[in-house]
């Protein structure tokens, strides 16, 4: 564990001496080197580690692994566009994204609650400044006050909560309060208290109504940016409600009725906006929201089978949108358009990367075996046994979903080929490579999915 942290700080050590000529290079292989270490911690008997400021179970060590695995990928990534800058501003770019990455990770690992909340928050200054510094248009600075104003009263409630249970209980470490049985006072409204505990998380994550920032900040965002939000700072939340939801056991399901209310019609309305979008990236950042807000449901379900869909839905979900953006980013670099109507018929240029773009729709919809699918499953199944007609609603997300997807598919792949997009250079090795990297997972976790199950 020890020796992972330590190459994270390598790296920043790497960015300032590496020269010029090998510094993406450097930077890409030591990430590789990182993961590769990183996967040594599934081979720890249930993913148990703990340590006076280290800690890991089986809700936060695939997240750990995923921060660590798309790490190289972002890197992997911004390339072609950074190289382009003077070389000092390649080098802040590399340290800001590196610090963001470390200090997520940092956030799945701690040992205490209050750590993860300082690194929770930590994680938006560096997410501020690669958003503001490196976008790519004039709007970017309203996406970053959106970012940092949401995040921040999100915030308020939490520490305050913290704060007064550890006087009470003097503990916050994460395996005392799962062993430890809580006797809350009877309190006036506890689904209030719920929410008002979770704002941080439900704005992370993001809850329906808490959303706004999402797009606007996917959408100013750099591709690593974008990469990072989708991939592991969504997740932060995510993690913080499986984490405090011990914490809070009085509440029962029947007080955040509510909540659960809003999400479940949350899940349809932004699968039906990501219908009538124009944009792609916000197009993407809009299904993020509608796949991450079955993770609140299943957070709110709070059976161990919802628990272990909530992990599978987080990590596929990871791996998913980030590829998608990575698709999204290749046509970018290509016609400087996020506009799908202007990126039709790309399919006969670049017939490969057609192929990627239906193998990860086909994995965004969730088709049968893949690690997406076993989320889906896992959340509706409890779902179905807490009310049919909830289930039916979300059920009827999946066909909004297939057919968002299938839109994006049809809207950027098929169709007579527009006069200004003959001169497209092909897709190259690095950004095949990318896409493999980001599926490969996907299809091996298929093969052992019991990794992701908090069982
Ligand atoms: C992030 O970038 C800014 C410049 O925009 C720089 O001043 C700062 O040192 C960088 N942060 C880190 C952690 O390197």
């Amino acid at each position: 564990m020890l020796m992972i942290f330590s190459a994270w700080a390598l790296m920043f050590i790497t960015t300032f001496l590496a020269p010029p000529k090998h510094l993406w290079a450097l930077i890409t292989a030591q990430g590789f080197f990182i993961t590769f270490f990183s996967i040594s911690w599934t081979f720890l008997q249930d993913f148990n580690f703990s340590h006076p400021l280290f800690f890991m179970d089986k809700i936060s060590a695939p997240l750990a692994i995923l921060t660590c695995w798309l790490f190289p990928l972002t890197m992997l990534a911004s390339q072609s566009k950074m190289r382009l800058e003077p070389i000092a501003r390649q080098r802040t770019y590399i340290t800001n994204s590196t610090f963001l990455q470390f200090t997520t990770l940092l956030a799945f690992t701690a040992s205490d609650l209050m750590l993860f909340f300082i690194f929770f928050e930590a994680s938006l200054v560096p997410t501020m400044i690669i958003i503001t510094r490196w976008g790519t248009q004039e709007r970017r600075l309203e996406a970053g006050m959106y970012l940092a104003f949401y995040t921040m009263l999100g915030a308020v409630p939490l520490m305050i909560w913290l704060t007064k249970f550890y006087t009470t209980h003097g503990s916050l470490c994460p395996t005392f309060t799962h062993t430890m049985h809580i006797t809350q006072a009877a309190m006036n409204c506890p689904g209030l208290f719920w929410a008002t505990c979770n704002t941080a998380f439900l704005v992370k994550l993001p809850m329906y109504y808490f959303h706004l920032w999402l797009p606007k900040a996917h959408v100013e965002a750099p591709i690593a940016g974008s990469m990072i939000l989708a991939g592991t700072l969504l997740k932060l939340g995510g993690y913080g409600i499986l984490r405090t939801s011990p914490l809070l056991q009085e509440v029962t399901l029947n007080q955040t009725l509510f909540i659960m209310l809003i999400a479940i019609l949350g899940i349809l309305a932004t699968a039906l906006l990501c219908l009538r979008q124009t944009d792609l990236k916000s197009l993407i950042a809009m299904s993020s929201v509608s796949h991450m807000i079955i993770v609140i449901t299943a957070a709110l379900v709070s059976s161990p089978w919802s628990y272990s869909g909530a992990m599978a839905m987080m990590i596929a979900h990871g791996l998913t949108s980030s590829a998608l953006f990575c698709l999204a980013n290749t046509s970018y670099e290509r016609t400087n358009s996020r506009t799908m109507i202007l990126l039709r018929g790309v399919m006969l240029i670049l017939p490969l990367a057609g192929a990627w773009w239906l193998i990860i729709a086909l994995f965004n919809l969730a088709i049968p075996p893949s690690i997406n699918f076993a989320g889906e499953v896992l959340i509706m199944v409890s779902l179905f046994n807490w009310s049919p007609v909830a289930f039916l609603i979300v059920a009827l997300n999946l066909i909004f979903t297939t057919a968002y997807t299938l839109y994006v598919l049809w809207a950027t792949q098929r169709g007579p080929l527009p006069k200004h997009i003959k001169t497209l250079f092909p897709c190259l090795i690095r950004e095949h490579l990318l896409l493999l990297l980001h599926i490969s997972p996907g299809f091996l976790l298929i093969l052992k999915p019991e990794l992701l199950f908090c069982i």
